[in-house]
């Protein structure tokens, strides 16, 4: 995610042989491992923990807290409690957007802290979090601060002696849950807006990465965030999760994850209070090659665009389709760049893709991959574990790819491209629009013409031209189909996070 920027131009070729790893990781000191509840941090009522591991190494990190159904009854009375009364259901709005730049200036003053974190706790290069996961996130709460004071209402030209207007509110305690892949980032998406409408809310961080979220919470409450406005309840999906979603007293849910997990929330919220819902789901999105694209800027952005992060992107360009008369010309080029890729220690600073977040994703990751060589498709290189120690798997590329596969079909989450071949622009159309998520796609073209065409036919929440990844706190993100419900970032977000009244008075 990010300007496609990225490390990868900067970094050293690579020798993808063994893990480059040759220094210790560090392990930065980690302050909160409990529950972050009304301002404090305590333990669970279980008092039970669980450990986050280091994918790098398999080791334990530490032991953080583990919320369940009583700790979210705690977290949801400490948010409704600071949303109706206490400070924060007093304050004025520009106050809101001040303590959120002071927010994004705390995370700034120790983005190295967090970023050495993020980077032990979910693998990902530190060169990566640094260049990307912290400044997106300083550009969001800094986006969001903005808009603190400008969510208004409007006045009404109503029919008849009445004078009407529009209020807007915030929707109250607001729950969020979201996943391991940009835990900072994740976080700075769902607290913006929901902080900046004037909400309270109660966070659950994936369970693979809980450290940033329970951080970033101490700096809120050091920059002045009044107890009860912010908390974090680490723990697992089935337990907290749902006890989030479920929960009567909980007016929004947002959440961030797989597809089949956003219905059970979408359900859980069906059921229990009819609590507002904004989901940002999975995706398959198509990357589009056609053969009049500046090729070596194409091979560029999808390269970037499949690998990126470990590939553990909702909106990777899992399914790349090249035109016939470039086909092989891409897939050689692409291939060698994949070869290339240097894998290892994510805290080296030449490294260019760490390990996956968790056995369980790796385990995944190489199931796709085993599915993709016996349906048949041309595994080009990679497709093994790299080493025994951590979860690395070898960038994959994988050619002669048809829309029937497994790979071509299902969400990976991992290092494994996918190229598919096409004729021309009407067909490419149809195979990618073809499938039940609609995130993200992209193209790759010189042709205006075609550009515009395929944009506005391609059904996605997103659509690139000649870029990929690109990503800004001002523009909407979220997806159509089953990718989602609901947009994130930029002002749409803010619908996500308003109730709005009608005031209507008699003159
Ligand atoms: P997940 O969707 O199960 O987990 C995401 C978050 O939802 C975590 O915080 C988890 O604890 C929570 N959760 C799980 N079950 C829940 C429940 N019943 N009620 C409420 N919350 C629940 O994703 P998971 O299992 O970590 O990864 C599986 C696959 O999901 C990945 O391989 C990938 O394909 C996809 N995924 C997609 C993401 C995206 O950004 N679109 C992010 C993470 C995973
Ligand atoms: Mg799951």
């Amino acid at each position: 995610m990010a300007s496609t920027k990225s490390s990868s131009k900067t970094a050293k070729p690579a020798k993808n042989g063994k893990p480059a790893a040759s220094k210790p990781v560090k392990h930065p000191k980690v302050s909160n491992q409990q529950l972050w509840i009304g301002g404090k941090s305590v333990r669970s009522v279980s008092g039970k923990t669980f450990s986050t591991i280091n994918p790098t190494t398999g080791d334990v990190i530490c032991q953080v807290a583990e919320g369940d159904k009583a700790d979210i009854d705690l977290a949801v009375k400490a948010a409704r409690q600071a949303f109706e009364s206490g400070p924060w259901s007093r304050m004025n709005p520009s106050e809101r957007g001040r303590l959120l730049n002071k927010l994004a200036d705390a995370i700034e003053a120790n983005k190295t802290e967090l970023a050495m974190l993020e980077s032990l706790d979910n693998g990902k290069p530190i060169v990566d979090s640094l260049n990307a996961d912290i400044p997106l996130t300083v550009k969001c709460y800094r986006y969001y601060a903005g808009w603190a004071d400008k969510n208004q209402g409007k006045t009404l030209p109503v029919d008849g002696p009445y004078f009407a207007y529009t209020r807007h509110e915030p929707i109250g305690v607001v729950g969020q849950i979201i996943p391991w892949n940009f835990p900072l980032l994740m976080q700075a998406w769902k607290w913006g807006p929901a902080l900046a409408c004037g909400n309270t809310l109660v966070l659950k961080p994936a369970e693979q990465t809980p450290l940033t979220a329970l951080r970033v919470a101490e700096l809120a409450a050091e920059v002045g965030f009044p107890p009860g406005v912010i908390n974090v309840v680490p723990g697992y999906g089935p337990t907290a999760g749902a006890a989030l979603s479920g929960h009567m007293d909980v007016d929004k849910i947002a959440f961030t994850g797989e597809t089949s997990t956003g219905k059970l929330v979408m359900t859980a919220a069906a059921q229990s209070n009819l609590k507002r819902v904004s989901l940002e789901l999975g995706g398959k999105s198509p990357n589009i090659v056609f053969a009049d694209a500046n090729l070596d800027a194409a091979v560029e952005g999808a390269y970037f665009g499949l690998f990126f992060n470990q590939g553990q992107c909702c909106v990777a360009g899992s399914r790349l389709f090249v035109e016939e008369k470039v086909y092989d010309e891409f897939v050689a080029k692409i291939t060698e760049k994949a070869k290339k890729r240097r894998l290892g220690d994510p805290f080296e600073m030449t490294t260019e893709q760490g390990p996956q977040v968790s056995q369980e994703q790796m385990e995944r990751v190489l199931g796709y991959i085993e599915a993709g060589n016996s349906d048949g498709a041309k595994m080009l290189t990679g497709g093994k574990r790299l080493g025994d120690k951590g979860y690395f798997v070898e960038p994959t590329v994988f050619a002669d790819v048809h829309d029937h596969m497994k790979i071509a079909q299902e969400e990976i989450f991992g290092p494994v491209m996918s190229i598919l071949k096409f004729k021309d622009l009407d067909e490419v159309l149809a195979r990618g629009n073809k499938t039940c998520y609609g995130l993200a796609a992209a193209v790759w073209t010189q042709d205006v013409q075609k550009a515009h065409r395929m944009a506005h036919a391609l059904r996605a929440g997103t659509v690139w031209v000649n870029c990929y990844d690109v990503f800004d706190a001002r523009a909407p993100f979220g997806g159509f189909k089953m990718s989602g419900i609901g947009r994130e970032l930029g002002e749409y977000a803010l619908q996500m996070y308003t109730e709005v009244k009608t005031v209507t008075m008699a003159m």
